[in-house]
């Protein structure tokens, strides 16, 4: 109780110094900052470290776990107030008990900020962030974070771990599946709505959440896609495809940011002075907080920059990253590190200062448990209204990639449909790899979203098994690569079809973190299976469940439907039902290139053109011997269940601005929503630029018939770029303007901006 009445004198105080009434939010901010700089007035030295200490829960472990990490000393240190915040503890119940310690043990009952990687929903599942991606619906996007931070929120939850705003152009990757592909205009603009839709326009709503923007920088381009490899980018590459989307986070007010395990080009990012001093907090000014990702401080030993955890804690503490994730470097060693005054004690009240504002900010000063209501946790999680929404940007998320034949949509009724494969009745892969919290086998599966189309017969087989190779995530997972011993059973219902549908893929866990591939076509024996059953039926529609995207070409070559369907959460099966049936028209279009062959990659549509460019295949031109320099499935596409026709390109230069018209007309038999997008190509500059660049897009609906006139205004924000000094700078000259509903597309027009 005494612990709680010093917190409330300290506050108390703070109030009393700021009786003239804040009205403006500069004056909010100024007061905001009184607060903290009061509380860190009484402050020692070891409990402003604390403030940097982050610990784990005692459950729900995602990495390795420092041997030093026992339950005992973490309570010890909860009690000195050496904790400033802790992660995967959740639900009421947990965090009001770590909470309480806290607040009514330590000197100071500084209130722990709560962490958990709220990924693409807490309890109930929405698509993984790749396929939300895929709607490029920002305000789907935002709405469906929105969602995630109310229902985590409703678990004690404070703070999620999200958006990953990596550029991802490496499908090896198994972390693609948690970012928005491989661009970095498409990814700021989604960045830029989860963080909106996480935080809301109000961090102190219990409703919200801090937002954290991660992994800064580079985890993106780890070589070969291995994770956690090395990354060394150039300058140009760094400057204008890693680094945009953060700063479009930044601006967006992101409170936190995660840095990295990766080095960059030789220094690992969580002890790179230049990435969070010089650009993150020094060019961008930025005012938040960085959290240091999973034992990534300590980790600076093994990578050969820090000679020991002390070394290593002085290194990260230096650099600019303010808490220590797991790695109990600062809580042991950054004391003794000031008093030798290796790193400065203003550096750790800045540190603290920046971590106790955010709190602040959540209103945790005011009241501690203001996310620990049970009442609340009971009629929000898993509610009908999270349910409604997953189902909305789950079919938001569904891209069509080919559709030969009109064989869909599909007839609802009167037909025999064979549906085959393990992932057609799995209720855990929808979940994909982030769903810590959420309950095993809890998806609709596409079997059970089928059943609910009565008037056809149905009927099902596993077929084949998905391999899912070595793995420390549950046994039962681990299934066997070679079995066929269940292709006659799919034979047997495929020949007697109509139609068969097919879904195969990866299962949850075979994306996601550590999950990286060398191979990216259908894993195990299921492209035998897909090659058999088209033996005896070739009227197949081929569902994807996956992380990534795979090279599927003998499936494009032959199969007529292709239905990109992803990990799309809780609601997955009645998603893809809907889509199959004809229920919802989809729109969804790929936010990452498709390779031909694991060879292309890396490939992503905004390459540069080099001074031998393809597709020439001579032998001194830039190509493959073996195969085209050509896609799969290119950025930006995808198909609907109507057609829409693009005319009278127009462009205009209007003081310092270029102005981008295009009519589009809806010339099928059905309503349906286009991805229209805009692609600049600025032919000469003084550092050379891609062939094409994503540069505006809008979602419109059309019904039949129907055409829009659809204007973007490219400014000089579009139109320039970054010199490799790191400046933002416009060059006038020739621009090629191209607009379509797909990165590949050749409706294009030439203007001399001036
Ligand atoms: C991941 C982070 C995640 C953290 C906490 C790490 O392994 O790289 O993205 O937020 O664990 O779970």
């Amino acid at each position: 109780m005494r612990k709680i009445l010093i917190l409330n004198l300290v506050i108390v105080f703070f109030f009393g110094c700021n009786q003239q009434t804040a009205t403006t939010s500069t004056k909010k901010l100024n007061d905001l900052d009184q607060k903290v700089d009061s509380l860190l007035n009484i402050m020692t030295l070891e409990e402003k470290i604390g403030q940097m200490n982050q610990y784990n829960g005692f459950w729900d472990v995602t990495g390795p776990v420092p041997s030093n990490g026992d339950a005992a000393k973490k309570y010890e240190h909860l009690k000195k107030g050496l904790v400033g915040s802790m992660l995967n503890v959740r639900g009421v119940e947990n965090v009001r008990k770590v909470q309480k310690i806290a607040v009514e043990e330590s000197r100071l009952g500084i209130p722990l900020i709560i962490g958990f990687d709220v990924i693409h929903g807490y309890e109930t599942q929405s698509p993984i962030p790749l396929a939300e991606s895929a709607s490029w619906d920002l305000k789907a996007i935002k709405k469906s974070a929105q969602m995630a931070a109310k229902e985590a929120a409703a678990a004690g939850i404070n703070w999620t771990f999200a958006p990953m705003v990596d550029i991802s152009r490496d499908a090896r990757w198994g972390r693609v599946m948690e970012g928005a592909g491989e661009d970095p205009f498409l990814g700021s603009k989604i960045g830029v709505a989860r963080v909106e839709g996480f935080q809301g326009k109000d961090l102190s709503n219990p409703y919200t959440l801090a937002a954290c923007a991660k992994h800064f920088a580079a985890y993106g381009f780890a070589e070969s896609g291995k994770d956690y490899n090395t990354a060394d980018v150039g300058l140009s590459t760094l400057y204008n495809t890693i680094l945009p989307p953060f700063k479009s986070a930044h601006e967006a007010g992101v409170k936190t940011f995660m840095n990295s395990f990766n080095e960059l080009n030789g220094i690992p990012a969580t002890g790179d002075k230049f990435l969070q001093r010089d650009i993150l907090k020094g060019k961008w000014h930025y005012e938040g907080f960085v959290v240091s990702d999973w034992g990534s401080i300590m980790e600076m030993i093994p990578h050969g920059y820090a000679k020991d955890k002390k070394h290593a804690a002085e290194l990260a503490a230096n650099s600019g990253s303010d808490m220590d994730m797991e790695s109990y470097a600062y809580v042991n060693e950054l004391a003794s590190l000031v008093k030798e005054g290796k790193v400065s004690e203003e550096l750790i009240t800045d540190s603290a200062r920046r971590i106790l504002r955010v709190k602040f900010e959540l209103g945790l000063f005011e009241d501690p448990y203001k996310y620990c209501n049970s009442d609340r946790e009971k009629t929000v999680i898993g509610s009908k209204e999270m349910h409604d929404a997953a189902l909305d940007m789950a079919k938001k998320s569904i891209v069509l990639l080919k559709n030969s034949n009109n064989i869909l949509p599909l007839k609802k009724s009167g037909q025999k449909i064979a549906l085959i494969g393990a992932l057609a009745s799995d209720k855990n892969s929808p979940l994909g790899n982030w769903r810590l919290a959420a309950k095993d086998n809890s998806a609709i599966s596409v079997l059970e979203g089928m059943q609910a189309y009565k008037d056809n017969e149905l009927s099902y087989a596993e077929g084949a098994a998905v391999y899912l190779g070595e793995t420390n995530f549950p046994s039962e997972l681990v299934l066997n690569t070679t079995d066929k011993s269940k292709f006659n059973e799919a034979i047997a219902i495929a020949k007697k079809a109509d139609v068969v549908v097919m879904v195969l893929g990866e299962v949850g866990y075979q994306s996601g973190e550590a999950r990286s591939r060398a191979d990216l076509g259908l894993p195990g024996v299921q492209q035998e299976l897909l090659e058999t059953v088209y033996k005896v039926n070739k009227n197949i529609v081929l569902v994807l469940n996956n992380g990534r995207p795979l090279t599927i070409t003998w499936a494009d070559e032959n199969i007529p439907g292709i239905v990109e369907a992803w990990q799309l959460g809780s609601q997955s099966g009645n998603a893809i039902a809907q889509v199959l049936y004809g229920d919802y028209n989809p729109s969804g279009k790929l936010p990452m290139t498709f390779p031909r062959s694991v060879g292309q990659v890396p490939i992503y549509y905004n390459y540069k053109n080099t001074g031998r460019p393809g597709p020439k295949r001579e032998v001194f031109w830039s190509h493959y011997q073996d195969e085209t320099n050509k896609p799969l499935y290119p950025f930006g596409y995808g198909l609907s269940y109507t057609s829409f026709d693009y005319k009278d390109l127009k462009v205009s230069n209007s003081s310092g601005n270029i102005n981008v018209s295009v009519e589009i007309t809806n010339t099928g038999q059905v309503k349906g929503k286009e991805v229209v997008q805009v692609y600049i190509r600025d032919i000469i500059a003084s550092v050379t630029r891609p062939v094409k660049e994503l540069k505006g897009f809008e979602l419109i609906e059309l019904t039949p018939s129907e055409s829009k006139t659809i204007t973007f205004q490219l400014t000089k924000k579009e139109l320039g770029f970054y010199n490799n000094q790191g400046d933002f700078i416009v060059e006038p000259g020739e621009f090629q303007i191209f607009i379509g509903g797909s990165s590949d597309t050749n409706l294009k027009t030439t203007i001399d901006y001036k």
